[in-house]
């Protein structure tokens, strides 16, 4: 994934400086390389090389262009086709550096593409396949197509996944955007300035105005003003309706905090008190629906998975079906025919735009037509996976940059706790007061985790500098904990480095106990649920073999106090009704510990090695 930004204005701004800002926020798209195009009198002018922004900004100065320029294209890269050099960093261009790219996504008939192109004579530079675009282009407008119509020609030959934005150095008044299957976001400020980026934040200091490009449609930019097109009707303008963005800047920036993991984990109580608000009507819809499947999946990749695993657990409480979780990019394999009519998936995305989750969802529903009903959950209006859903909950978690998803995760298991207590309401299955006991136990989540980060945190700071930084660990848990078990040990992973493994603890016993040395960590999640009397045994198991006892346990817990070396405390009442949410009152301790852990060891929290926040390719 990669993040795109264009800037088109008649006012006298710096739009390089404009331009940089807009990448800045997108960096969490990517950051092995970035690159800026600026128009003026007829030129192109380029600067770009491989490194993080700041880095390559202090070498050559990204936002000084000539003054005067009007227009801007920017890109910050996560490399697929082609190593993070100079040369492959975007934008690209045609032959006679007159026309320039921008691309997120992947092009895969690239290599036929570029062998014809080859054969005309077009000289290509790098090893990636977005520099085909520039080049079609060109040639059809050898062949006498304008700008805007030749974009809309290349376009269509080009299969796969794309959000591109292209400048021309003779059309200083237009940039022209395009998607499918990529983001693409159009900003206007009416009469003097209009963007275009991979996501909102990039231009939100500006305006809160936007348009969401649907999948092959055609932006065209001027300043202060678009117009739709659909790509294979490129004379014809389109109506689309206009979105007012709810929140502010402030949701996408630091606001004070070192990094914005940090500031994302202390945003959960806002979110989920946000997320409690969803309504009661669409949270119907999703329980009746889930009533009446005959077979019912729930798939999602990553973190998204995990809360998955956590929100099965809390639905099968109070429906007599099971829940068949599959991770997206197995979805299709392994369901083959026996996805059959009258089946239901749940989808969960933060970004609604995992690759692998749109695809096995289109799979779902080219097999089956109508006789399979899609209900997603996501953070994102307008996502690709909204587009391919029956019915949609929209978290409120509002924008996440860190890379390492953490609110999103504790909204996406409450709003799936919600639909179980609909469920449970619709099916009369329980005594209202009974009811009522798990919905106060829910609401109480935001509370119980502002308690934690208000008060007890020091204690993950100490763990994290007693901990020997060489160590592998284990975070082991049994039944719906396993979910927290899961996420902590990723979280870990993604920003500490470290192999940290969520695991079985009953399942621990065959095989991975043998790692266990004097001192070897292992973090026990362990509310006082039905699993807690089975996993004592399985602590004292590890105890036993000297390893070093860490659990996140409830303040009044004793007995696997007793036996722990450290404590990790949640401040809730010991019973069902709240040992059911744990998985969204217990992440945040396992948050902030890769937190403390990964700063502890100076990396950057927000931008781990090799990931990116959001996976378009397969
Ligand atoms: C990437 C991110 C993870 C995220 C996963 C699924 O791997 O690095 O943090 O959980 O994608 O993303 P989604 O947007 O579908 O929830």
């Amino acid at each position: 994934m990669c993040g795109i930004f264009g800037i088109i204005t008649n006012q006298e701004i710096s739009v390089g400086k404009i331009a940089l800002e807009g990448i800045k926020r997108l960096e969490y798209r990517g950051y092995d390389s970035c690159g800026i195009v600026t128009q003026y009198s007829s030129k192109l002018y380029i600067k770009k090389d491989a490194g993080k922004i700041d880095e390559i900004h202090k070498k050559i100065k990204l936002d000084e262009f000539p003054n005067g320029a009007k227009l801007a294209l920017a890109h910050t890269r996560w490399a697929t086709h082609g190593a993070p050099t100079k040369l492959n960093s975007h934008p690209h261009v045609d032959c006679h550096n007159k026309i320039a790219v921008v691309h997120n996504g992947i092009l895969e008939n690239f290599i036929e593409l570029k062998e014809e192109l080859q054969s005309k004579g077009h000289n290509f530079i790098s090893e990636t396949d977005t520099e085909i675009i520039p080049h079609l282009i060109e040639d059809y407008m050898e062949n006498d197509l304008d700008f805007k119509n030749a974009v809309a020609k290349a376009i269509q030959r080009c299969e796969g996944a794309y959000g591109v934005a292209i400048c021309h150095a003779d059309y200083p008044n237009t940039i022209i955007a395009v998607r499918k299957e990529s983001p693409i976001v159009v900003g206007i400020e009416e009469g003097n300035t209009s963007y275009c980026a991979s996501d909102i934040p990039a231009f939100l200091p500006y305006t809160r105005t936007c348009y969401l490009l649907d999948d092959d449609e055609m932006a065209v930019l001027k300043p202060g003003s678009v117009e739709f097109f659909d790509v294979k009707d490129s004379n014809v303008p389109k109506k689309k309706a206009i979105q007012k963005i709810e929140w502010n800047i402030d949701a996408a920036e630091k606001g004070g905090y070192e990094h914005f993991m940090l500031k994302e984990i202390y945003e959960e109580p806002s979110a989920l008190r946000r997320t409690l608000k969803i309504s009661k009507d669409i949270l119907k819809t999703f329980a009746k629906i889930l009533w009446s499947a005959k077979n019912i999946y729930i798939t999602a990749a990553g973190t998204s998975f995990y809360a998955s695993l956590a929100g099965k657990f809390i639905i099968t409480k109070f429906l007599d079906k099971y829940i068949e979780a599959i991770e997206c990019s197995e979805f299709q394999i392994q369901l083959g025919d026996a996805l059959k009519e009258d089946s239901v998936i749940i989808a969960i995305s933060q970004s609604g735009e995992t690759i692998d989750l749109i695809e096995a969802i289109r799979w779902a529903k080219e097999k089956l037509k109508n006789r399979v009903k899609v209900l997603s959950i996501t953070n994102v209006v307008g996502s690709t996976l909204t587009r391919y859903s029956d019915h949609v909950i929209l978290t409120q978690a509002g924008p996440e940059i860190g890379v390492a998803a953490t609110k999103t995760y504790c909204t996406q298991v409450l709003t799936l706790g919600l639909v179980a207590l609909e469920i449970a309401d619709l099916r009369k299955i329980l005594p209202d007061n009974e009811i009522e006991k798990y919905y106060d136990a829910l609401r109480s989540t935001p509370d119980i985790i502002e308690d934690f980060l208000n008060n007890d945190i020091e204690i993950l700071k100490k763990i994290v500098k007693n901990l020997e930084k060489t160590h592998n660990f284990f975070f082991l848990a049994r039944g719906i904990s396993l979910a927290t078990a899961k996420e902590g040990g990723l979280k870990l992973k993604e920003i500490a480095c470290r192999f940290i493994e969520g695991y079985s603890a009953a399942h621990a016993k065959h095989g991975p106990i043998s790692l266990v040395r004097k001192d070897f960590p292992i973090i026990f999640i362990a509310p006082p649920d039905e699993t807690y009397d089975r996993l004592v045994g399985n602590v004292m198991e590890f105890k036993a073999r000297g390893g070093k006892i860490i659990s996140l346990v409830v303040k009044s817990d004793k007995t696997i106090t007793d036996l722990s070396d450290i404590t990790i405390r949640i401040n809730q009442p010991a019973n069902k009704y709240y040992n059911l949410f744990s998985p969204i009152t217990f992440i945040p301790a396992l948050q902030l510990l890769a937190y403390f852990y990964s700063v502890d060891v100076g990396l950057d929290p927000d931008q781990p090695q090799n990931l990116a926040k959001t996976v378009t390719v397969h």
